[in-house]
């Protein structure tokens, strides 16, 4: 049985965006971090959590979406309890990023953007993660592995399997 989702933050949640409030000029400016704040609670945002968000900070939906759309590092869709981000900009490609997601997507049986049937695992591509100098790099949820090779993605993938 799936749970539908909340489109409320918890108190907690809601408390901590009034507290945010406090640290910017306005509702407006602080939307990335309540938007954090929400996919900390949901793990995603989803269209209504967007509008509930929107609501709470008394901001047009649109233009939360417009937002959270273009931000890569919020979750428009659920994902695994492993998020797998491997960069695909410039200095990681060029040193490797496609073998990288080629590696972790045969590992894992999942194609970019899947996530594995037992919700485990999600892999997607994001943008530069600021550690080109130890391109190629990724992040699975908050941490970062770089100087990745084949090998290193196997290692890690087996601590988390
Ligand atoms: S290009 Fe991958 S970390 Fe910058």
């Amino acid at each position: 049985m799936s749970v539908a989702m909340s489109v409320e933050l918890s108190p907690k949640g809601k408390e901590r965006v009034k507290e945010l409030l406090t640290h910017y000029p306005n509702k407006q400016a602080a939307l990335i971090p309540a938007l954090w704040i929400a996919q900390e609670e949901w793990g995603w945002v989803s269209a209504e959590g967007m509008e509930s968000i929107a609501k709470l900070l008394e901001l047009p939906v649109s233009h939360v979406q417009g937002v959270a759309s273009f931000y890569t590092m919020c979750n428009k869709k659920p994902v695994g309890k492993y998020h797998i981000q491997v960069c695909w900009n410039i200095s990681c490609s060029l040193r490797g990023a496609s073998s990288i997601v080629d590696c972790v997507s045969k590992k894992l049986g999942i194609r970019m953007g899947e996530t594995t049937p037992d919700k485990k695992f999600t892999l997607s591509g994001v943008e530069c993660l600021a550690s080109c100098g130890t391109a190629p790099a990724m992040q699975i949820n908050d941490t970062y592995y770089e100087n990745l090779t084949e090998e290193k993605i196997h290692q890690i993938l087996d601590k988390l399997t």
